[in-house]
This record gives structure tokens, C-alpha cells and sequence, in this order.
């Protein structure tokens, strides 16, 4: 597949594609992103993806300057051009381009908002990471503060979780960050679950984490087939201790976790998390079966 870029609405290939040095996400970070997968060629969640965008504008005050609707058929008309399915979407909206070519952090001069969106075919994880799992680090770094850089602004600077990654022993596949206090935040770019007697823990929605789609989808999942839930803020004590963790993403969907530090779980989950992992394939299939009729998009 040709791998595509949009700039403002103008598609090309990535070596054609131009922004300004000016921009404000290339400058300070001032930028807002999604991922969206789709599954054949529905990209699922969107509605959630842009709704979620849209909030993390809000928050930093950034004028998106088009409707959910436009930016939808953009991704559509993108992901058409390149023809295939299962493909991904990183979409990132910067505050605009600095209009006097001043290099001020000051969020004022700026043209409209940069729409820049990355269309590549999704990259499957290795099955290893779901016959065995994924291997954390817990790294010194700690996640931003909800009172500091809301980890809820899904913001196009990741310096936070990339400091968390460099220091993480090469050993291991990815980190976990914690809060000041010791409590299990998340991880660099997933939500980290944990489940003790049979009891499934995950932090309140008010907490220093990213509320992910994937994990929304998992709260919902858990109500409806009564699997016991309890959000509530946990320690890496406890994380340690547990009979089952596993992460969620829209990429990763439900990954379960082999190794934490030292400490090992169960080869490629526990009932739960395997419960979970099914019944989260289910929800996507019918997500998508439905998708097809609703979605207005054809290609
Ligand atoms: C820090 C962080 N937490 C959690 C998630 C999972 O979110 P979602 O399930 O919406 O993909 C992500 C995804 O990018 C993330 O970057």
C-alpha cells in the first residue's frame, strides 16, 4: 500500500507533503491527536475518536474549525485514496502557523488550526503478545498530574511517556508510569487493568490517565456480562500481587501482561482477561456489522 499523508485537506505522498516550520505543533507540542484504526474498511470508533478530539480542544482552546462530520469524510476520502483496508489514521491538529514568524510560545497571531493526517496499513502485533504477553517496566518518571498537563488532553507533545520509554530497560517491551503517590497510573500509550479474586480494578474516570475508548468499551463489557468491576485508584504493590493484569488500546485491544519487573503472570492471561479479550472481538464485529449500514461512507 502507498502510504499517504493529507495536509490541510491536500493529500500526497509523505516526501511531498509540506507544513511550515512555523507550525505550533512542530514548535511547542501545541497540538491535539487521535488514532483510529479501521477493521476491513470501517474505522471503528470514530465517532468517539472525534468527540474525544474535539474535548481535548476544548481544553487547550483550540478552534478545530470544521464539524465532526468533515473531519470524518477527510479520514474516509484519505483512507479511500489508499485503497486498502485494516489501515491506521494518526490525525494531529496543531493551533496553526506563528502568521509573523515570530517564535513566540504565546498562542496569538496564528493562522487556523494545521490538519495533518498519516494513513499507513496497521501493523499487526505479534501473536507472541497475545499467546505470552507483553513485559512492562515500571519506570521513575511519573505520569503528568491531572492539576499539571491533563493526561485527558491527548496532546500532540508525548515528551512525558517518552522520557517514561527511554529509561525502560531494553529488557522490557514498554513501562508503566505511576503518580506521585506510588499509584498505578498507565501505561505509555495504554490503560493498565488489573484483576484480584475474580474482581476486575481499573482507576476512577477522574484520575491521572487517559480515559481510553478501548477501556470504555471494557467498562461497558463488564456491566452487561456482570463481570465484577470496581474503579478505584490501586498501588504498584498491589499491581504486583495480582492474579491477572492486562492493557488496553485501540491498538493493542485487550493485551495481556506476562512480566512486570520481576514478576511474572500467567502466559497469555487468565480467564478474565481472556473473557475480556473475546467478548471485546465481539463487541468490534458488531460494532462493524452495523457500522457498514450506518456509516455514510462508501469506498
Ligand atoms: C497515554 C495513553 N493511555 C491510554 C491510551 C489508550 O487509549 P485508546 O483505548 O483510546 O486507544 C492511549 C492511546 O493512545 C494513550 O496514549
Amino acid at each position: 500500500m502507498q502510504e499517504l499523508v493529507s495536509v490541510n485537506s491536500v493529500i500526497s505522498k509523505p516526501q511531498d507533503a509540506k507544513i511550515s516550520v512555523y507550525d505550533r505543533g512542530f514548535l511547542f507540542g501545541d497540538a491535539i491527536y487521535e488514532v483510529t484504526r479501521s477493521y476491513g474498511k470501517v474505522f471503528f470508533m470514530i465517532e468517539e475518536h472525534i468527540a474525544r478530539l474535539r474535548r481535548s480542544a476544548e481544553s487547550i482552546q483550540l478552534d478545530l474549525g470544521k464539524t465532526d462530520q468533515q473531519i470524518i469524510e477527510e479520514m474516509y476520502a484519505l483512507a479511500k485514496e489508499g485503497g486498502e483496508e485494516d489501515v491506521y489514521i494518526r490525525l494531529q491538529v496543531s493551533r496553526g502557523t506563528c502568521a509573523f514568524k515570530q517564535v513566540s510560545i504565546k498562542p496569538q497571531n496564528t493562522s487556523s488550526a494545521n490538519y495533518v493526517m498519516y494513513l499507513h496499513k496497521l501493523k499487526n502485533w505479534d501473536s507472541k503478545y497475545y499467546e505470552q504477553g507483553i513485559s512492562l517496566g515500571i519506570c521513575k518518571t511519573l505520569r503528568n498530574s491531572k492539576d499539571a498537563m491533563d493526561p485527558n488532553i491527548k496532546s500532540g507533545n508525548y515528551l512525558n511517556n517518552i522520557l517514561g520509554l527511554l529509561e525502560t530497560d531494553e529488557d522490557f517491551d514498554d513501562c508503566i508510569m505511576l503518580t506521585k503517590e506510588g499509584m498505578v497510573a498507565e501505561g505509555s500509550t495504554f490503560n493498565v487493568f488489573m484483576v484480584k479474586d475474580n474482581v476486575i480494578y481499573t482507576q476512577p474516570d477522574d484520575f491521572d490517565i487517559l480515559q481510553g475508548i478501548t477501556r470504555k468499551i471494557l467498562l461497558e463489557l463488564c456491566e452487561t456480562h456482570n463481570l465484577q468491576l470496581e474503579k478505584r485508584v490501586f498501588s504498584v504493590e498491589e499491581l504486583l500481587k495480582a492474579d491477572e493484569v492486562f492493557v488496553s488500546s485501540s491498538t493493542k485491544e485487550v493485551m495481556p501482561v506476562i512480566k512486570i519487573g520481576k514478576n511474572s503472570y500467567q502466559a497469555g492471561g487468565g480467564e478474565i482477561s481472556k473473557r475480556l479479550a473475546g467478548l471485546y472481538k465481539d463487541y468490534v464485529k458488531d460494532y462493524c456489522a452495523k457500522a457498514k449500514k450506518d456509516h455514510p461512507i462508501d469506498f
